[in-house]
């Protein structure tokens, strides 16, 4: 990776992280720890909203406000007219994907390390709508095989709803390429970019995608509760929300009612301003260093604590597919218990994750998975911190 932005200051980014002083923080596809100012963002709001009243303090920083909208664009390279702000991926995905008119045979494809919260919906929609689920293989490096794909394009395709990355491993999937494939037969594309959001650059035009979802919480390092829910314009006009209320819909008579013309026709009226005020400085300290760099930076450790992992720890074995990959690597290490050593090496001071085979339930069964464990790096992570997770594992 050859990025356009200086390299990130590593000493830089770690005093901007009050976290990084108490902890070593592998678990930044659960949550990344925050900097201060998106901290701050959220304290002084909700500091605000104290002394002078929640609907005054949202009056005073209206302009802040329309700043996490135009944020949040620059982050996708959309316009902000087409971002929604949501509270999870979830909630923006599936506020996609049910208001999608459903016929019976509608065919929706995705892949098969789809996250189980995406899957579950798709089959929910399924079973009330007459729709298919189906699966796209994968290529020989475990992406979507995109070739694969376009032998499965037919008219009743209604949805290619993809993850960008998985929640369990370090694949990235080839949304480009995926995109491509979408609009020659002018299918609606989804993307799924919870865990790449804020790691890797996203260009929803270079994509090619109608729809694009992120939480805020991972690696853009927003608080929790945040998201966001990006619509292409001349999509987001033909899409009747599956619910609405008076502010994404204006109330023109007793028996009417009219559609926002943009994507606040996704919203509703009430939010956690604190919280999303935290998602617009978390973004804007990602712009401002540049999510070149800073993939840069993840693929940098990454890509060493595999290489580690590999030589150093006995019986790790890393599981992680694809021909690039990114901050999340996950291992098995033989049988050992990984929900207790997760324990001990929180006692340490060090955060992992274990990723369950229900969170990706069709990639661990057709690879036989057991549970992973997961330790996912963000820019503040340093050698040093690799050093303490080998020896701790050794
Ligand atoms: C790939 C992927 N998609 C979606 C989600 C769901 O995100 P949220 O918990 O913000 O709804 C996750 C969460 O881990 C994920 O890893």
């Amino acid at each position: 990776v050859h990025p356009a932005s200086p390299p990130i200051d590593v000493a830089r980014a770690r005093a901007d992280t009050p976290g990084c002083l108490d902890l070593i923080h592998f678990n930044n596809a659960g949550a990344a720890l925050p900097t201060t100012a998106a901290l701050r963002a959220q304290i002084e709001h909700l500091e605000l909203e104290a002394r002078i009243g929640g609907y005054e303090a949202h009056d005073a920083v209206a302009d802040r406000i329309q700043g996490i909208y135009d944020s949040v664009a620059r982050l996708v390279n959309g316009a902000p007219t087409e971002v929604a702000l949501a509270t999870s991926n979830t909630a923006a995905l599936d506020l996609f994907v049910y208001s999608l008119s459903w016929s019976e045979g509608d065919r929706i494809l995705t892949t098969q390390s789809e996250y189980g919260a995406n899957y579950v919906a798709y089959l929910h929609i399924a079973a009330r709508t007459g729709a298919v689920v189906e699966v796209v293989p994968n290529n020989e490096v475990g992406e979507l095989d995109v070739e694969a794909l376009k032998r499965m394009i037919d008219d009743r395709v209604k949805l290619i709803s993809v993850n960008h990355v998985p929640t369990n491993g370090g694949l990235v999937n080839p949304v480009a390429a995926i995109g491509k494939v979408a609009k020659a037969h002018g299918i609606t594309y989804l993307v799924d970019a919870c865990q790449s959001a804020g790691q890797i650059p996203l260009d929803v035009e270079e994509i090619g995608c109608d729809a694009l979802t992120a939480t805020g919480r991972k690696f853009i390092r927003a608080p929790r509760g945040t998201g966001f829910l990006w619509v292409r314009q001349a999509v987001l006009e033909t899409i009747d929300p599956i619910t609405i209320d008076h502010d994404a819909a204006t109330w023109t008579s007793p028996t009417t009612y009219e559609l926002k013309p943009d994507a606040s026709r996704f919203e509703v009226w009430e939010k956690g301003w604190a919280g999303l005020l935290g998602l617009g400085a978390a973004v804007d300290y990602a712009l401002d260093l540049g999510v070149d760099a800073i993939e840069a930076r993840i693929t940098e450790v990454s890509d060493s604590l595999r290489e580690r992992l590999t030589n150093e720890v006995p019986d790790a074995v890393v599981r992680d597919l694809g021909s690039t990959r990114c901050g999340i690597v996950t291992f098995t290490l033989g049988d050992r218990d990984l929900g207790a050593l997760t324990q001990e090496l929180q006692e340490k001071g060090i955060n992992v994750s274990v990723v369950p085979p229900g969170s990706a339930l069709l990639d661990s069964e057709a690879r036989d998975l057991p549970p992973l464990m997961r330790a996912s790096l963000h820019i503040y992570n340093t050698h040093d911190e690799i050093d303490a997770l080998i020896s701790a594992l050794s």
